[in-house]
């Protein structure tokens, strides 16, 4: 088959690099010159465990294609998916405004014939009927549009391998062609298939986004009460998550949920919500034990810690990724630096990102031992696997104050009790 993504972030270009390795002949439209070159040598502009060796190869094959053309690329396209941003605007609603940019230059340069349209970008109920009618406006009078929702379910630092092992693949459409187009696709994915109406379709993605935002909120939420009461977190949720009907995945208290899906999910869900005059209280707790969350930690820094320097190891929002996007890294390093912290940061893939955005106002180090010498203390935001076994000894030595804000759970706290640490997790027991 042939075909088009418009926009190559996280969800474009991994599924486009796997559609291209099935076999399809795959286009991918951007808008920027120069992100279109590095592409073009199969530089992926993000970091994505798997990503770089998939581009290249199917790049070497000739089975993808990126351009800024829309009219090149949408030649011999039987399905157009369009990936691009939906950031919040500020009072949370998705920014659509992409999304239908994108959906007229389609209807300008579509082809004659049956076109398939669908949106991976996460879009509220009855954005796909909106992108149908704008193609419909500007396409020539031989073309047909069909729309479908086809909701992505991948997460960042584990993309290639989401993609390729999906739990289910959701397609929503009211055309038959449509749907029967997009089964055929799919055909080479293991997963369970739903086979539903638009806005359904449309309205799972938010739903799993919220209900994965509950789990995390609702395991930081006890965790506040474990730390009131001398219980201990892990050991709860442990026990709690070994009923088969709750789960211990997504259970995991931290510092707060970050990305760019899952805070802009929950937001957008509310401001549907009020536009529906749907009590959204509910998603207005997650969001709100979400702030809470990283309050705490800083809460736990600005208390305790005997001096203004401190290092962080983990800026990105989750391991595997640069993203720093709604990271809680970003939040707490702002309030620090506001309180007249010195910071030295550490992190393996995302220093680059933050140092666009604090530029001179933070210390970078290439290794995290180097970012701890001297410092008041040490705070953990992201559970990066080379954290976890690091040599605790020679960071109690370095550090000037053997204070330690594990903002992840990934130290045991009787452990660092032992070394000689103090030392607080989240929702943990000294
Ligand atoms: C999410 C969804 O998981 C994915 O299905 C969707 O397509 C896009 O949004 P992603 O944003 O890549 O994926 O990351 P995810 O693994 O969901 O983690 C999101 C945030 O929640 C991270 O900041 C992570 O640290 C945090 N988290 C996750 C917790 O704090 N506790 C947990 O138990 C799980």
């Amino acid at each position: 088959m042939t075909i088009t993504f418009v926009g190559h972030g996280y969800v474009g270009l991994v599924t486009a690099c796997a559609f291209a390795n099935f076999g399809n002949d795959v286009w991918v439209i951007g808008h920027t010159p120069e992100k279109i070159a590095k592409l073009k040598q199969g530089d992926p502009l993000i970091y994505e465990p798997g990503l770089k060796e998939i581009l290249i190869k199917n790049l070497q094959a000739q089975r993808l294609h990126f351009t800024l053309d829309f009219k090149q690329a949408l030649e011999k396209a039987e399905i157009v998916f369009i990936t691009v941003g939906t950031p919040p605007k500020n009072d949370g609603e998705a920014d659509l405004s992409t999304v239908f940019q994108v959906a007229k230059q389609i209807g300008q340069n579509l082809k004659p014939g049956l076109t398939v349209v669908s949106c991976k970008s996460t879009v509220p109920v009855g954005t796909n009927l909106k992108v149908k009618a704008i193609i419909e406006k500007y396409q020539p009078k031989n073309a047909k549009v069909e729309v479908a929702s086809c909701p992505e379910f991948l997460r960042e630092g584990t993309g290639v391998s989401d993609t390729l092992n999906p739990d289910r693949i959701v397609i929503g459409s009211n055309s038959q062609p449509a749907i029967n187009l997009l089964l055929e696709l799919h055909q080479p994915l293991p997963g369970k298939r739903i086979i539903t109406d638009l806005a359904s379709a449309e309205l799972i993605k938010y739903t799993s986004n919220a209900m994965l935002a509950t789990k995390i909120s609702f395991a930081n939420l006890i965790s506040f009460y474990c730390e009131k009461t001398g219980a201990d977190v892990e050991t709860v949720l442990d026990a709690v998550g070994l009923d088969h009907r709750i789960g211990r995945i997504f259970l995991y208290p931290g510092v707060g949920y970050g990305g760019s899906c899952l805070p802009k999910d929950v937001k957008a869900l509310i401001q549907i919500g009020k536009k529906l005059t749907i009590d959204t209280l509910f998603l207005q707790a997650v969001e709100s034990i979400n702030l809470q969350a990283q309050n705490n930690q800083l809460r736990k820094i600005l208390d305790h810690i005997p001096g203004k320097k401190i290092a962080i190891w983990g800026l990105s929002f989750k391991p595997n990724t640069d993203d720093i996007r709604f990271a809680p890294s970003v939040y707490l390093i702002d309030v620090l630096l506001k309180k007249g912290f010195t910071i030295n940061v550490y992190d393996p893939e995302a220093q680059k990102n933050i140092q666009k955005k604090f530029g001179e106002k933070l210390n970078y180090f290439a290794d995290p031992y180097q970012a701890i010498v001297e410092a008041d203390g040490l705070c953990v935001l992201t559970e990066w696997n080379e954290f976890k076994q690091v040599d605790l000894k020679k960071v109690f030595q370095l550090l000037k104050h053997p204070y330690v804000f594990d903002g992840r759970n990934i130290y045991n706290p009787l452990k660092m009790h032992q070394l000689g640490f103090r030392y607080f997790g989240v929702g943990r027991k000294i």
